[in-house]
């Protein structure tokens, strides 16, 4: 099985066993000041060589990652014990990819796009907690939400990786094992490394 496949199974099975955090990812960059930044994401997809990811333009991550696109990953499945570390790239998704997507995502993810581009940007100070409500509820009250498409600021991100790392921590009285895969070309070098 390669590792990808492997990925995918391990994900798989942390779905069936109800783990939690089975739907989602922790992402990790780099802000134009060098401060580093994680949040977490619902993982959308896992591809042979991405992970796609939904995000706004509007945010402080979307921001880091147009001057330090390099980003990382972080999954951890405690119902298998096994956490993954994948890096790489982002690259924005094409706007067809989004168009077919966005629909998708709960009215409440799509309504925040919509004020994200012409209220307020994502992650920006609001004055307090019933101002903000008060002016979501007045906005989107303005909208027609049977006719919703995707504002140009609902964007979806590939993280074209080349490195995984899985740590798998099952060994009874052993210690873990932790293997780094790099992409060479189209193929994976797999390198155990002290856990
Ligand atoms: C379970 C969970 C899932 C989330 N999924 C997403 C997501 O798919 N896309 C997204 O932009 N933010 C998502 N968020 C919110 C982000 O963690 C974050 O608060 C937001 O995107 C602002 O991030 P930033 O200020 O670092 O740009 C999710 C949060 C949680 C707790």
């Amino acid at each position: 099985m390669s590792i990808v496949e492997q990925l995918r199974s391990d994900r798989n099975l942390a779905l069936e066993q109800g783990d939690p955090t089975a739907t989602v990812c922790y992402l990790a960059t780099v802000g134009p000041d060098l401060k580093p930044s994680v949040r977490t994401l619902v993982l959308r997809q896992i591809d042979d060589f991405s992970l796609r990811l939904f995000i706004n333009a509007s945010s402080p991550k979307w921001h880091a990652l147009t001057t330090h696109p390099q980003a990382q990953v972080l999954l951890w499945y405690p119902s298998i014990q096994v956490q993954y570390r994948i890096a790489g790239e982002a690259v924005q998704a094409s706007r067809e990819d989004i168009e077919n997507n966005w629909h998708r995502r709960p009215l409440r993810a799509k309504l925040l796009d919509y004020f994200y581009a012409h209220q307020a940007a994502q992650s920006t100070p609001f004055r307090n907690q019933s101002d903000f409500d008060e002016a979501f509820d007045h906005f989107t009250q303005s909208l027609n939400t049977d006719q919703l498409s995707p504002p140009s600021e609902a964007i979806a991100i590939d993280l074209h990786y080349t490195e995984i790392e899985r740590l798998d921590l099952t060994q009874d009285e052993r210690p873990h094992q932790r293997t780094r895969f790099q992409r060479v070309e189209n193929r994976w070098q797999a390198d155990i490394l002290v856990p």
